[in-house]
């Protein structure tokens, strides 16, 4: 049995299906015998929660996009994360930093290296312990999407764009494989879920 990783995050392009599945994850986890801190980003925190709004209804340089979601996960690392961590809680995020460089690297062009520069500042070398990676095609996602809710200023994007966000997952992903489990999120609900609970077993869950 693998050590179990005690940071674990969940990501994906929009309409992916990750809330879907959030709670039976953090139920899984809670029977395991975890104490489960479930958060999420941009936000967890009232900074970051209000950094969340500005960025995700006012349009913006793409750098400063960036900066902006990482001013709001350094808040988060600290206030939150790495507090729950040090008590021994697990850390159960929606979203970490391989989402800034799928959505600010991938999807608006943000450069690599500049990324990398704020990831070392806001995180610290705090790396999640599995990442959760729901692969979608992005023209159905389009699809669940237009069923599913009203769109903010990312999920208002056009296939194009979230094509470049998950070839931002994809770099990230190929960086660190050990790191990603790769969830085929175009099967069913009942599907999704069964691939998800067998990660979890695998890694010691
Ligand atoms: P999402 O996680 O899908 O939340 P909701 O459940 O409200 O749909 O939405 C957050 C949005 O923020 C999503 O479109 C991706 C975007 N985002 C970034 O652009 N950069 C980031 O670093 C993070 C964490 C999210």
């Amino acid at each position: 049995m693998s050590v179990r990783p005690l940071f674990i995050t969940i990501e994906g392009i929009d309409g992916a299906g990750k809330s879907t599945h959030l709670a039976a994850i953090q139920a899984q986890l809670t029977l395991a015998g975890a104490r489960v801190r479930a958060t999420r980003e941009p936000g967890g925190t009232p900074l970051a929660e209000a950094l969340r709004e500005q960025v995700l209804r006012s349009a913006m340089d793409p750098l400063t996009e960036a900066m902006l979601v990482f001013a709001a996960r350094r808040d988060h690392v600290l206030n939150v994360i790495r507090p729950a961590l040090a008590c021994g809680e697990v850390v159960l995020s929606d979203r970490f930093a391989d989402a800034s460089f799928a959505y600010q690297g991938g999807g608006r062009g943000v450069a690599w290296r500049q990324l990398e520069v704020l990831e070392d500042w806001a995180c610290e070398g705090l790396r999640p312990g599995l990442t959760l990676w729901f692969d979608l095609d992005p023209a159905e996602a389009a699809r669940r999407r237009a069923r599913a809710r009203a769109a903010d200023r990312c999920e208002a994007e056009d296939v194009a764009f979230f094509e470049r966000v998950r070839d931002g997952y994809a770099r990230r992903q190929a960086a660190d494989p050990g790191r990603f489990a790769v969830i085929d999120a175009g099967l069913s609900v009942d599907e999704v879920a069964a691939q998800v609970r067998q990660t979890l077993v695998d890694r010691g869950w």
